[in-house]
């Protein structure tokens, strides 16, 4: 039994990779297998609170009590996080979004051609921008970053650039830990105090957070 420290609380997660079409059989994606966000809903859920769980395609299966969300492009993610952040009192952003699409989706499978081809990608939305930039019913919002290299300012950067309130930063380039491992070592920033999470499984790890999450609510 977990303390109810989110007791009358809800929560929106977002989960797992998203899937970018390039035609009816293709798509770009991610290594993201979901573990983390689904860690996170757990957690949540076992200290009290109401669970969205807004997911991309994904091999793990939500418990029952979470409301789960099933969704595949950046833009679907967009669309349903815009629904429920509005009536959350948190949104963690723990989804691997592509940051670009293809400009044109093939309305047919694309043929083999010549030895060389060339995609034109675009920008995606930025979610969690979109979400800690609400004008109203902001939640308290929280983001990952997924770096290889200068994990604490580029964490920093997005934490100020995306007007989030907290950020979890995770080095992917260890081996074991980040996309698709079942371990995670994280360090939390604030504006004005940070924490570092030690590695340990995704569902110890995952309590960490939504504790530290419950403190700052
Ligand atoms: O799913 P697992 O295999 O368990 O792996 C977990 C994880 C490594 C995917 C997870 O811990 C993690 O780091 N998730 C965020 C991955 C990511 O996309 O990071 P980023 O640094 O590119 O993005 C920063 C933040 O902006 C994230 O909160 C992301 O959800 C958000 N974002 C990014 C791009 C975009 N277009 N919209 C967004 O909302």
């Amino acid at each position: 039994e977990q303390p109810q420290l989110l007791a009358g609380k809800t929560i929106t997660i977002t989960a797992g990779p998203t899937r970018e079409p390039l035609d009816p059989v293709r798509f770009i994606s991610n290594h993201s297998s979901g573990k983390m966000g689904y860690a996170l809903a757990e957690a949540a859920l076992q200290f009290g609170a109401e669970v969205n769980l807004i997911s991309g395609p994904v091999n793990i299966k939500a418990s029952t009590g979470v409301n789960l969300i099933n969704i595949e492009s950046a833009e679907q993610l967009l669309t349903e996080s815009l629904t429920y952040a509005p009536q959350s009192d948190a949104f963690i952003g723990c989804a691997a979004v592509a940051d670009y699409r293809a400009a044109n989706i093939a309305t047919q499978k694309m043929k083999k051609q010549g030895d060389e081809l060339t995609l034109t990608l675009t920008k995606n939305p930025d979610v969690i921008a979109a979400i800690a930039n609400l004008k109203q019913n902001r939640p308290y919002t929280v983001g990952f970053a997924a770096e290889t290299q200068n994990v604490e300012s580029y964490a920093k950067g997005k934490l100020q650039n995306k007007n989030l309130d907290m950020i979890c930063a995770n080095d992917v380039s260890q081996s074991g830990l980040g996309f698709n491992s079942d371990h995670n070592a994280l360090t939390l920033y604030w504006h004005n105090e940070q924490l570092e999470l030690p590695t340990t499984s995704k569902t110890e790890i995952a309590r960490k957070v939504i504790e530290q999450l419950a403190k700052h609510l």
